[in-house]
């Protein structure tokens, strides 16, 4: 075909040029106006062109590299405008699709109960730090140097130099009583205190046994603050927690910081105190740890035990947890796994 009926043929062609999306623009402009599109090659084409025809074919030719350059603006300007319309639709002010919320955690909803009902007797909350010096988790809590639990086998000591092993008093709180400590060093009685938080432990991870756990421990200091008076505080938080029909029993047991020492159980919750595999048929499961502050560490702590007496008491939230939910298997309680959290939706 001659170079004029090719141009003629294609100066049609653009002019009906459609795209439906900037993808089939793009092949149009390659395939027209790119360095190896068909216009290009005409261009090279009208090199050998006789000279008496080159005006008439390259007014031509220029007609047809125009053409085909306004006709893919104009596409392009019409993609352009269809977006914009499409983006004006998009509603702003929608309401956004539902967020799922996640439910509150097992351990948080039981910390914050028994909160709740320790508050309704004046008790307040303190903090303290997880990172700990021995001297607020034993050392003023009447712990002898050598006892057990300042062992590495129970407590998690920290090393001051990395990788480096030498002795150091820096560690991860065991129990909260470091908490109080700190309170009884800085606040003068009457105390009424609950320390919550985590603690950590050197034990191999079971289902019944973790290296980190949950307590909240209680601490009163005042004038004549009575063993009686601790019965009644524990008696309340267990009819409170557990139901009006539960019974509560004291047995004699040893802390350091206390004296006298007591181990509470509550009636089983699960049988009624009838006997069941849970409390291995005794009617009675042990729920947390109490006791008469130790004058020593009312001194330790600056407090004139002549004056002033206390009691203590600290329980493991996922016990209390486990007896309130069933929670069989400890581990559930950090794998954060929804299908365990979604069950406490409703609680
Ligand atoms: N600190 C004890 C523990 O972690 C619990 C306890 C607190 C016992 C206060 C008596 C009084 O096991």
């Amino acid at each position: 075909m001659a170079l004029k009926d090719t141009i003629q043929t294609l100066l049609q062609q653009v002019s009906g040029l459609q795209a439906a999306n900037t993808e089939e623009l793009e092949a149009l402009r390659i395939k027209y106006l790119s360095k190896k599109g068909e216009i290009t090659a005409l261009f090279n084409e009208f090199r050998n062109v006789p000279a008496d025809q080159k005006r008439e074919l390259g007014q031509l030719l220029n007609q047809l590299r125009q053409q085909t350059e306004e006709r893919i603006n104009e596409l392009r300007e019409k993609l352009d405008e269809s977006r914009e319309s499409r983006e004006e639709r998009l509603d702003l002010t929608r309401t956004p699709d539902p967020i799922a919320l996640g439910t509150r955690h097992p351990l948080s909803l039981v910390r914050e109960e028994i909160i709740d009902i320790f508050s309704r007797i004046g008790f307040t909350v303190a903090e303290g730090p997880e990172v700990e010096d021995d001297k607020h988790v034993y050392g003023m809590l009447n712990f002898a140097p050598e006892h057990p639990a300042r062992d590495m086998q129970d407590t998690f000591f920290i090393e001051k130099e990395i990788g480096v092993q030498k002795p150091t008093d820096v560690l991860l709180r065991s129990h909260t009583s470091s908490v109080q400590t700190r309170v009884m060093t800085s606040q003068k009685p009457p105390i009424r205190v609950l320390c919550p938080g985590r603690v950590y432990r050197n034990e191999a991870i079971s289902a019944r046994a973790h290296c980190f756990f949950h307590q909240v421990e209680g601490l009163y200091v005042d004038k004549n603050v009575s063993f009686a008076d601790l019965r009644e505080a524990l008696l309340y938080f267990s009819k409170e927690m557990f139901g009006a029909e539960t019974k509560i029993r004291l047995r004699p047991s040893y802390f350091p910081f206390t004296e006298p020492s007591a181990e509470m159980d509550i009636s089983c919750n699960i049988c009624g105190g009838k006997g069941c595999s849970f409390c291995k048929g005794t009617g009675w499961v042990e729920i947390l740890g109490c006791g008469m502050v130790d004058p020593n560490v009312l001194e330790a702590c600056g407090i004139d035990s002549k004056i002033y007496s206390g009691y203590a008491f600290g329980m493991g939230v996922e016990r209390i947890t486990n007896l309130k939910y069933r929670v069989k298997d400890l581990r559930l309680f950090s794998e954060n796994d929804v299908r365990f959290l979604r069950q406490f939706e409703s609680c």
